[in-house]
């Protein structure tokens, strides 16, 4: 939130929606706050009802039942619905406003709200694999790019960032997010939201942002999607919270509530999260949209009778808007009749709604977005250059023996099912994306190789409702691999694998595909894996047989030239996995913050000893979070800690020095580690506190400093208050979570 006070106006607020604690509010908010009050003078009930619903047209994508069936012009002429989802283009955007401003009562416009998640038109890296790059900069650009395409297509609001953390690759929803850690999360849902909103909501490029989903939906038991969430009240606050507030400490509008239960009660008519914790204790002023359906699903999660009682509940906890369920419109007149809800209630809900539309200038120009010339927004030569360089900072490389990068007239056999894939490579919610527009692998890698040089068949196919080797496959792949210098090999799972509903038992790579590989390492020729995936999975196989593996995830439009960089040599590989890759899927969730336990693992597997350790395979994930390979290599020294005693308040300063001792430039990620000794609560191992992407020549070295208020040391006490204390720390800087450079500090009071 802007933190600028305008106490008057707030008091004033507050009293008028009996909240307790203070918002903080800026004069823009509060002048949208007194716009929407007026207009409210005017409304009838079913009026304001109306500006609490969200309703899909038959165009929009359908993640889930879809209710009742309306005619959804009349709806809009009839003032009963206030925001649509799932209107791609500006035409029928349009379309839809004009009748909401010319035709219905008092001309009230329409918010239209979208799942642009990693790129409108261009399409970035999945979230997963841009959380990868470590570049804040550069994932603030890339929603930047994407609120301006989204806003010459008529789009008001988009979904997104998803902050979920989640320690579960069987979710497939991790694709989506920024992994499993916390203090990257945060700093990864601040700069999406920077992004889309810009510093003006009102200015014709920039959208709202959507804080989701709330909360801690990415918890979800076994991994599977839309199961239920229970944890405690320390872990929430401690692991799961931090990234929401961050989002919304940036200024997102909107927040989404997620499907699952929380505590027992779902989200969407949790008051404890949408009001007490929310709007109370974080100061939230804009408005909650359900996830699609939730409300009318709490029936079937047994806590509601029917859509009345689903509607109550929900309007009780604080939620504004029904997303596709209807059940507001539907009841929410007789709930008021039945004295089961105030109307005052109603006014609260509606009013944050409106203020939003103010803040987005709706009421000045409800065309505003859309009016720009799209053929000037979409696909800009820079952005798409932009998308290309983020594209290969996402990229990981998991293994190389030195087989890459390949020389320029390497003859390449170039297989897989996801070579040749420009759908595939936009992974989940790909937006307006048009595959057309991907620059695949195959491409690139004639355009750099030359055509000749690269031979390529598919040999599997793999993707919704299909999983095998095609006819002949594996022959005519072995036939090229014996003509070919080297193969580069791209398997994993499909685009369709990743998102929403997509969960897995099962991380490894399809058996097809290893079938593939198992053919073409009796070539003897040297294999390249390019992985394709949204999730970390177990390449453990792949990692034993091939001789280097890239980790390329869906990287969007410009995938195709991002590999071709690497592979050629002419990017060195920076990518640093956010999630750890698991050595088996037993393991799951295997994270590196796990907490310590009064037994801890031993390294040594199968004689455990009576440690918190598995007695069939090792405990420590196959590649951890922080991990990712270089063509150089980096060597980190002489870590000092500066600041060995520091007062609470202050500031933890740690400098350690990096040198680039290979023969190439490159760039790093330094990243520092933390861990509280003794605490009043149980601690993680060790936390990311700091981190710093750097660039360095051949032979360059540098002193990198970090900086931790120790405010960023507080962490959830057993009386739930979140705050640091005094005491010994240890601190430890490298290259990758299982660092071991390290040193030691003090807090004192
Ligand atoms: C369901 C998904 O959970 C959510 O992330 C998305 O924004 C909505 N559907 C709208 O499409």
């Amino acid at each position: 939130m802007k933190r600028l006070f305008t106490p008057i106006i707030t008091a004033l607020l507050l009293l008028a929606t009996g909240c307790s604690n203070a918002p903080t509010m800026s004069q823009e908010e509060a002048d949208a706050y007194r716009r929407a009050d007026k207009l409210m003078k005017k409304m009838t009930l079913r009026e304001k009802l109306g500006q609490l619903e969200q309703f899909i047209t038959r165009k929009g994508v359908v993640t889930g039942p879809e209710g009742v069936k309306r005619d959804i012009e009349s709806a809009i002429r009839n003032g009963e619905v206030g925001s649509f989802l799932s209107v791609f283009n500006r035409e029928d955007s349009h379309r839809l406003q004009k009748i909401a401003i010319e035709e219905s009562r008092l001309g009230i416009p329409l918010i239209i709200g979208c799942d642009i998640i990693h790129g409108c038109r261009i399409i970035f890296p999945e979230n997963l694999a841009m959380s990868c790059s470590w570049n804040i900069e550069a994932i603030e650009h890339s929603a930047r790019i994407a609120a301006e395409e989204s806003a010459a297509s008529g789009i008001h609001w988009t979904f997104s960032p998803m902050c979920d953390i989640s320690t579960d690759p069987r979710w497939s929803r991790v694709s989506e997010g920024a992994g499993e850690d916390p203090y990257l999360g945060a700093k990864i849902a601040a700069a999406m939201v920077r992004g889309y909103q810009g510093d003006d909501l009102s200015a014709p490029n920039t959208i709202a942002a959507c804080v989701k989903h709330f909360a801690a939906y990415g918890a979800a038991q076994a991994g599977r999607d839309y199961h239920t969430v229970d944890m405690s009240e320390l872990m929430f606050r401690d692991r799961y919270l931090p990234p929401y507030i961050a989002a919304l400490e940036a200024g997102a509008v909107t927040v989404m509530s997620s499907f699952n239960d929380f505590m027992g009660v779902p989200a969407s008519g949790n008051r404890w999260l949408l009001h007490t914790l929310l709007r109370e204790e974080l100061g939230f002023t804009g408005f909650v949209v359900s996830d699609w359906n939730a409300v009318h699903e709490m029936i079937i999660h047994g806590v509601a009778a029917d859509g009345k009682d689903a509607a109550e509940l929900a309007m009780k906890a604080h939620l504004n808007m029904d997303m596709v369920g209807g059940d507001y419109i539907a009841y929410g007149e007789e709930l008021v009749k039945e004295g089961r809800i105030s109307e005052k209630l109603i006014d609260n809900l509606c009013r944050e709604v409106l203020a939003v539309k103010y803040r987005l200038g709706l009421f000045e120009d409800p065309y505003r977005y859309g009016s720009q010339n799209q053929n000037e927004a979409y696909y800009r030569p820079e952005n798409m250059e932009f998308a290309r360089k983020v594209a290969g900072e996402s990229m990981v490389l998991l293994k190389n023996d030195g087989v890459l990068p390949l020389a320029k007239d390497t003859k390449i056999a170039l297989i897989g099912p996801f070579a040749d894939a420009p759908k595939d490579q936009l992974g989940a919610w790909r937006g307006k994306g048009e595959p057309e527009r991907s620059i695949t692998f195959r491409q690139a890698l004639e355009e750099r190789f030359g055509k000749q040089n690269v031979l390529y068949t598919k040999a599997c196919e793999c993707g919704k409702g299909v999983d095998r080797v095609v006819e002949g496959g594996i022959r005519e792949a072995v036939k090229l691999a014996k003509q070919a210098d080297v193969v580069l090999l791209s398997i994993g799972l499909s685009g369709w694998h990743s998102g929403e509903s997509r969960s897995r038992a099962e991380l490894t790579v399809p058996a097809p595909q290893q079938e593939l590989l198992d053919a073409l390492k009796k070539t003897g020729k040297k294999i390249v894996v390019l992985l394709s995936t949204g999730r970390a999975m177990d390449i453990r196989n792949e990692v034993e047989k091939a001789d280097a593996v890239l980790l390329t995830w869906h990287a969007g439009t410009m995938a195709g030239p991002a590999v071709a960089d690497i592979v050629s040599g002419d990017t060195n590989p920076s990518g640093h996995l956010t999630i750890s890759f698991p050595y088996s899927v037993g393991q799951v969730p295997v994270h590196y913050n796990a907490k310590t336990t009064g037994r801890p693992a031993k390294d040594q597997y199968k004689a455990s000893g009576y440690s918190s350790s598995y007695v069939d395979i090792q405990n420590a994930p196959l590649f951890p979070f922080g991990y990712g390979l270089s063509y150089t290599e980096f060597e980190y020294s002489d870590l000092q800690v500066l600041t060995p005693e520091v007062k609470l308040g202050g500031t933890v300063k740690v400098s350690v020095k990096v040198k680039n001792v290979g023969k190439r430039a490159g760039d790093d990620v330094a990243q520092l580690y933390i861990r509280d000794v003794v605490a009043e609560t149980t601690r993680p191992v060790r936390e990311l506190k700091s981190f710093e992407r750097l660039t360095l020549a051949a032979g360059e070295e540098r002193v990198v400093e970090f900086e931790v208020p120790t405010s960023d040391l507080a962490y959830c006490h057993s009386d739930m208050s979140f705050k640091a204390d005094a005491g010994d720390f240890i601190v430890w800087a490298g290259a990758d979570s299982n660092a071991t450079l390290q040193g030691e500090f003090k807090i004192v009071e």
